[in-house]
């Protein structure tokens, strides 16, 4: 028997799950990538914004889900400029969707379905990487694999921002209630959370420095960093 391995988070986080046409016909995907549809989308586009995001660049959002972000992304960007990637199918199928919806298909995006974070089929160099709420529900080896293969299409000046829940210590063992948001992040599940000295070994092993933002006004205690190229 052959089996295809498609979506791998099975076991790792609720992303293994593939949401079929009526859960997206009822917007179950606005819910099932963490709700808060337009406040979130705003806002990340708005972070980018303050932090040197031009139309004219080229955005890469990686773990972009059904487009909450990406929908404010490509309205801002120039034709062809904005790319997502994500793992589960169902969530680009209803990331079209909604494309379509907001009359944005002209906006050109570039999606791509892929479970090892294959950037390189992108065929491109991004002036801007962006996860809201991946490195969340991602253990450190899969955060290191997506460090790795983002190190390699950024531009040379480029950077990568990233969100992640905090932990004031490394191995951080018991779980922490984030407040605001109430999440009960935990060290080994998802969701997981992370000191920054642990993100930062991360970002350094892919070549990566590591700056801490922190609080950019997530609803849920999210923080954020920033990779820049180390080299
Ligand atoms: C909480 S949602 C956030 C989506 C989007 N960034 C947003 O802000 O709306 C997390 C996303 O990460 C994706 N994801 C989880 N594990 C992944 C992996 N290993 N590779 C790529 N995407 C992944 C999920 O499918 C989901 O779309």
């Amino acid at each position: 028997m052959t089996t295809k391995k498609v979506n791998s988070m099975l076991g790792i986080n609720s992303y293994g799950r593939e949401l079929n046409q009526d859960d997206i016909a009822k917007n179950v995907h606005r819910g099932f990538i963490g709700g808060l549809w337009g406040k979130l989308g705003k806002l990340q586009l708005e972070f980018l914004k303050e932090h040197g995001l031009q139309p004219d660049h080229k955005l890469l959002d990686i773990g972009c889900g059904c487009l909450r972000g990406g929908l404010h992304f490509m309205r801002y960007l120039e034709t062809g400029n904005y790319y997502g990637i994500d793992i589960n199918r169902s969530l680009i199928e209803a990331g079209v969707i909604e494309v379509k919806k907001e009359g944005l298909e002209g906006r050109l995006p570039t999606l791509l379905v892929d479970n090892h974070f294959r950037l390189e089929k992108f065929g491109e160099k991004f002036d801007y990487m962006v996860s809201v709420s991946l490195f969340t529900h991602l253990p450190m080896n899969i955060i290191n694999r997506c460090l790795s293969k983002a190190r390699r299409q950024l531009k040379q000046e480029g950077v990568y921002f990233a969100t992640f829940f905090e932990a004031p210590y490394p191995v951080h063992l018991d779980n922490i209630t984030q407040v605001p948001g109430e999440i009960v992040s935990e060290y080994d599940a998802d969701p997981f959370h992370y000191s920054f000295e642990e993100l930062s070994w991360m970002g350094a092993v892919s070549g990566f420095n590591t700056k801490l933002i922190g609080d950019w006004k997530h609803p849920r205690n999210q923080k954020m960093a920033a990779f820049t190229l180390s080299t």
